[in-house]
Order: C-alpha cells, then sequence, then structure tokens
C-alpha cells in the first residue's frame, strides 16, 4: 500500500539523474533508518561519545558490539575502510555533526589509529622491511595483534584503507585549499606504505573478503587497480611520485583477460583457488563494481562500472541463484526482487541472505541508472539482454535514449527499489541491522548492529538521493591503460615508520637487521585440509604446540607438479627458529601436529633469501 501523502523530502533532495520514483512508504522508511544508522555506525566506534564499545582505541571500527555466536569485537581493516569511505562522503555531502561527535574529528582518530596499526607485527609479518604485515585482516580493538587461526592475508585491506585516506584528503581540501604540505607530510607516507603492499603484492595470492578462499578475488583485484589510480592521482596533485602506481596498467591487464565466464556469461569472484566445486557466482563483483562507481566514467570504462554490461549480466546471475534458494525468497521470478547472499554454496550460519548483500544489489543499480542518464543513452548489448528483458521484456539489443530510455530505467529503479523493500521488511523496529537475516523465518541473525551493515544502508540511500563520492579517476588515462600482455610483475617496495613514529607508535625503535625466510613444504595436502607451521618466534605462534596454529601456508604458487606451500617470514637475524608443521581438517575442525621439531639458523642479513625446504608428515596419514 503507498501512502497518499505527498512526501517533499525526496522531491527536493533529487539530483538531476534519479528521477524520483514515486514510493512514499519506501521513502519514508529510507529517511528514517538513514537517520538511524549513522548514530549507529559511531556507536560502534572507540573513542567517542555515546560508544557501545567500551575498550576500542579511537578510531577503532568494531565490526559489531557481539563478543560471542559470533565474537565480532574485533576491528578489520576492510570494514573499517568501507566505513570511513561512507563517513568521508557524509562529512563532503555536508553532515558535520553527529551528536556530540565532529566527523572531522571522528576521521582524524581513524587516521591516527591505522598509522599505528600499520606498524604492528602480527601472523602475517612485519611493516619492516617487506610490508607483509599490512595484510593482516583483523586485530583487537586496542590495536593488538590476534594470534587466532585466520584466512590471511587479505590483499584488500590495505588497498581499500589508502582509497579511504585519499577521500580523506579530499575532505582536507575542501576545507583548506593549500593544506598540500600537511598532505604530502602526514597522510601521504601512509598512504604510500599502503600503495607500496598493492605494488608489490598484488600478484599473490590472498584471501577473498569473506576470509574463506585464497587465490584471487574480482573484489581485492578492483581495489588494488582503484587505489593506485587515485594514488598516482593524489602524488600528482603533491608534487610526489607514486613507483608502485606504475603497476595499474598490469593489474587492469589480469582483470579484464581473467575474471569473464563466457559461457555463464558472468564474473568469477575467485581464481587461482583450490576450491574446484565451486561455481563462483558470487556478490563480490557487484562490490566491485560499486567500489569502481565513479560518476564521471561511461560504461565502457576499464574499471567496471556498475553501468557495463558485464557488471548488469552478473547481477541477474547472482541473483537468480539465491531465488529458489532461500525459503523466504518463495521461487519469485524477476522483475520480482529477493533477498541476496555472498553465494550460493555459502554454509556460514547455514548460509543466509545478508542486509549489505542485498543493499548492494539495489545500490548498483542506483548507481547504473545515474550513469545512464548522465550518458544520455543507454546500449543494451548481448551481454546484458538478459538481464534487461526480465525487467522490460521489449527491450533487444540496440541504443535507447528519450522516453525509451526512460521507460527502461523506470523499470530498472523499481527493481532496485524492490531489493531495499525486501530489507525494509526484514528490518525490526528499532532499526538494527544484524550481519544476516534467517533463510527460513526471516528474523535477523548472526552479529548484532553489525557496523557494515548500517554502513551499507547510508551508501545505498545515498545512492538512491543521488549523493555521489568524488571521481577517483576511472576516466583518468592511467585507469584505462593495460598492458598488452599481462605479466605477473611486482614492485619491489621500502617502508616507512615516520608518521607512526610521530603518532606514538610502540615498537619503532631502530629496525634492527632483518633476514627474508623462505619456509617451502612440500605437501599434497587434501581438499579441505590446510597447512600451517608454527614455531618459537612470535611471528609463528612463540609456542610449538599453541592451542590454534598461526600462520598458515600460502598455496598460490601451487601446481600440480609442484605442490608447494610457502611462507615467507622476515625475521631477526641472527638468531634459532623452531618449528613445526600442523595440518588442519577443515570440516572435522581438527588439528594434526608433526612429531617432530625442525631447527633453522637465521644467517646474515645479507640481502639473500634463505630457503629452508621440507617435506612434512603427520602421524596416522
Ligand atoms: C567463515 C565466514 O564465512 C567468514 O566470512 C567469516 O569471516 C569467518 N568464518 C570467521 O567468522
Ligand atoms: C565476515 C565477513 O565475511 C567479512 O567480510 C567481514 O570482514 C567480517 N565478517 C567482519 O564483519
Amino acid at each position: 500500500m503507498k501512502a497518499l501523502a505527498l512526501s517533499l523530502v525526496g522531491i527536493a533532495a533529487a539530483s538531476p539523474f534519479l528521477r524520483v520514483r514515486q514510493n512514499n512508504d519506501l521513502e519514508s522508511f529510507i529517511e528514517r533508518q538513514r537517520n538511524l544508522s549513522l548514530p549507529a555506525v559511531l556507536r560502534n566506534i572507540g573513542g567517542l561519545n555515546d560508544s557501545d564499545v567500551d575498550g576500542a582505541n579511537p578510531g577503532i571500527v568494531v565490526a559489531s558490539p557481539s563478543t560471542v555466536n559470533p565474537n565480532y569485537f574485533y576491528t578489520w581493516t576492510r570494514d573499517s575502510a568501507l566505513t570511513y569511505l561512507m563517513i568521508t562522503d557524509e562529512l563532503l555531502f555536508g553532515t558535520e555533526r553527529v551528536g556530540n561527535n565532529s566527523l572531522q574529528v571522528v576521521i582524524e582518530d581513524y587516521t591516527t589509529a591505522q598509522a599505528i596499526l600499520q606498524t604492528v607485527t602480527n601472523p602475517s609479518g612485519s611493516l619492516w622491511p617487506a610490508g607483509a604485515g599490512l595484510g593482516e585482516p583483523k586485530f583487537y580493538t586496542n590495536k593488538t595483534r590476534f594470534n587466532g587461526a585466520w584466512g590471511r592475508p587479505q590483499n584488500d585491506g590495505p588497498a581499500l584503507r589508502a582509497s579511504a585516506f585519499i577521500e580523506a584528503t579530499d575532505a582536507i581540501f575542501v576545507r583548506a585549499p593549500n593544506a598540500s604540505e600537511i598532505v604530502a607530510n602526514v597522510y601521504w607516507p601512509i598512504i604510500l606504505n599502503d600503495l607500496n603492499y598493492v605494488g608489490q603484492y598484488w600478484n599473490t595470492s590472498s584471501y577473498d573478503l569473506w576470509e574463506e578462499v585464497n587465490g584471487n578475488s574480482f573484489f581485492t583485484t578492483t581495489a588494488q587497480h582503484r587505489a593506485l589510480v587515485q594514488g598516482s592521482i593524489l602524488a600528482e596533485k603533491l608534487n610526489q611520485t607514486c613507483e608502485p602506481c606504475q603497476q595499474a596498467p598490469e593489474i587492469l591487464c589480469f582483470l579484464q583477460n581473467n575474471f569473464w565466464n563466457e559461457t555463464g556469461n558472468y564474473l568469477l569472484a575467485n581464481i587461482n583457488t583450490n576450491q574446484v566445486t565451486r561455481s563462483e557466482v558470487n556478490i563480490d563483483p557487484i562490490l566491485a563494481a560499486m567500489h569502481a562507481f565513479d560518476i564521471n566514467a561511461t560504461c565502457d570504462a576499464a574499471a567496471l562500472q556498475p553501468c557495463n554490461s558485464r557488471t548488469l549480466a552478473t547481477h541477474k546471475v547472482v541473483i537468480d541463484s539465491f531465488r529458489n534458494l532461500y525459503p523466504i525468497n518463495e521461487n519469485a521470478t524477476a522483475p520480482t526482487a529477493v533477498a541476496v547472499g555472498r553465494y550460493p554454496e555459502d554454509t556460514y550460519y547455514t548460509g543466509n541472505p545478508w542486509y549489505i548483500t542485498t543493499l548492494a544489489a539495489a545500490e548498483v543499480l542506483y548507481d547504473a541508472i545515474a550513469q545512464f542518464r548522465k550518458n544520455e543513452t543507454l546500449t543494451v548489448d548481448e551481454t546484458s539482454l538478459d538481464f534487461f528483458t526480465d525487467l522490460y521484456p521489449n527491450a533487444t539489443v540496440g541504443s535507447y535514449d528519450g522516453d525509451d530510455l526512460e521507460n527502461i530505467l523506470d523499470a530498472v529503479m523499481e527493481y532496485a527499489d524492490g531489493f531495499v523493500e525486501v530489507v525494509q521488511k526484514y528490518t525490526p523496529e528499532n532499526g538494527t541491522l544484524n550481519e544476516q537475516i534467517n533463510k527460513t523465518t526471516g528474523e535477523p541473525t548472526s552479529a548484532i548492529a553489525l557496523t557494515w551493515s548500517f554502513a551499507a544502508f547510508i551508501t545505498m540511500a545515498e545512492r538512491r538521493d543521488g549523493q555521489f563520492p568524488p571521481s577517483w579517476g576511472a576516466s583518468s588515462e592511467l585507469a584505462n591503460n593495460s598492458t598488452e600482455t599481462c605479466a605477473a610483475s611486482s614492485y619491489n617496495a621500502t617502508y616507512s615508520y615516520q608518521v607512526a613514529a610521530a603518532a606514538g607508535a610502540p615498537q619503532v625503535g631502530t629496525p634492527r637487521c632483518m633476514k627474508e625466510v623462505l619456509f617451502v613444504a612440500n605437501y599434497s595436502s587434501a581438499f579441505g585440509n590446510n597447512l600451517y607451521i608454527v614455531g618459537n618466534n612470535t611471528l609463528f605462534g612463540g609456542d610449538l604446540m599453541p592451542e590454534l596454529p598461526i600462520q598458515v601456508m600460502r598455496t598460490g604458487n601451487k601446481t600440480e607438479t609442484e605442490p608447494l606451500s610457502i611462507v615467507p617470514a622476515w625475521v631477526i637475524s641472527p638468531q634459532t627458529i623452531e618449528y613445526r608443521y600442523v595440518l588442519q581438517n577443515e570440516t572435522a575442525g581438527t588439528y594434526t601436529f608433526e612429531n617432530k621439531t625442525m631447527i633453522v639458523e637465521v644467517g646474515p642479513c645479507d640481502g639473500e633469501i634463505q630457503r629452508v625446504d621440507d617435506s612434512p608428515a603427520f602421524p596416522g596419514q
């Protein structure tokens, strides 16, 4: 039922690109929920007035106040960066204060906290000398390392954080156009650490944003490409150079040539993985397109845009995969919107729809509509035809403008709104957004008051209202420049402690002499088994028989002929390291330790890599 009262609010806020659809019921829900969501985000950040997260340091984003089932009382680099992109945009769009909190101060807290977090040595490694510690996905909320077993590293983190910092500098320049010196001296070295990591490691495997699959993810790679393009534009503005940014054309080549599944007509979420049983139909590329969204880019921009045919084709395949999967969707066919999950094979909490993914299904379409309207034309091609005929049965391959364009866009808008209506249906009266929606009962489930859910609601509402983030350079030359043939290149970076030390980072001092040791295990683990290394060095948990092993071996270079797993470790030289291999059986949740301890004498730090070859064997295997 649509309310009859005329809402002028939506009309006043309308952008030139989005024609507001009259849907008062939905609009008043969005307005109310958006107003609730920003304070809810800030309650999950440490150090602020009205914070719900006691013990979290200033500027630390807690994923959720939930401490059991699941325990999300940690800070993830990804969740934090995505949240801060939203907060910075809110500031740019004109929100100065929320309650007693000034958003400017909230952002400064974040940048100080991250400058220090970059330097915290953790199970992924350390900042100095090779940056490996930057790939660590999560920390305790007092900025200390988390030693438990985890899918690490996760390489989207540094890229997203670089973009969040660069957006924060946009906000600085709006207020203080002469701030170049501060930005160059304070922000740039922190940004450059993350860009260096991206330039150095983009071509190695890491865990995806769902923390499950070790390989190369479309979302991660897209975030890496965006970060380097943005970094190069900022560098120019600051009269600095960004050497790692020169990797951008290689990353683009990799993105464009490996992820498109021609037969299935969708973008693969992950490649170079050992997850042979999965379709790789996943919301990951949709989140990627949202992150790459730039209102100034055309639909054929190299950085995949929301209005690109491949995005829309993927949207259809992904949404269709959930229609008959979740009972609450009641097998609804297009153009009815449904509740959306991460990917159809998901089993986490039995595999449910999530708020962030259902909101993403809407947001990416609002982005696409804005782009089509700005371009004043829409081309339906073979790739996007099925997406469009679902919503507008008369669509055929060809170009549309004028009234035809508007009619198609109205249908897309109605479809997009449908996903927000699904969220509305499953949002409790008090507006709390958990992580998930139970697929059978529709009850909110998993982590309560998930920061990312609220942030996702706000970005959806911004886009629907025609509020777009500043252009990040998707139409720049660098963003569209791809190498002709793809190469596994890498930038050999040096990392800086400079700003962190000024911000009060502990353990900075004079870096000691470090040596790179490559632990190489020749072991063919069965599917569902993971190989870990533990040892008396803090990098390996500091314990030969810990409750949970901490350094998972990277299997990125694994081939059928060479089943090698490696852990590259930068350690202080000289020293003696005692270590063991551990095998995790994922399904049974058990760990089998080798029954012998190995010893390695770390050689002099002469710049040479020390390789240690092992053939682990496990009792009972
Ligand atoms: C598995 C989930 O699928 C993943 O997303 C989550 O982060 C980890 N478990 C830890 O809770
Ligand atoms: C699980 C999600 O899969 C991951 O993306 C997120 O970072 C954590 N939960 C924390 O919210």
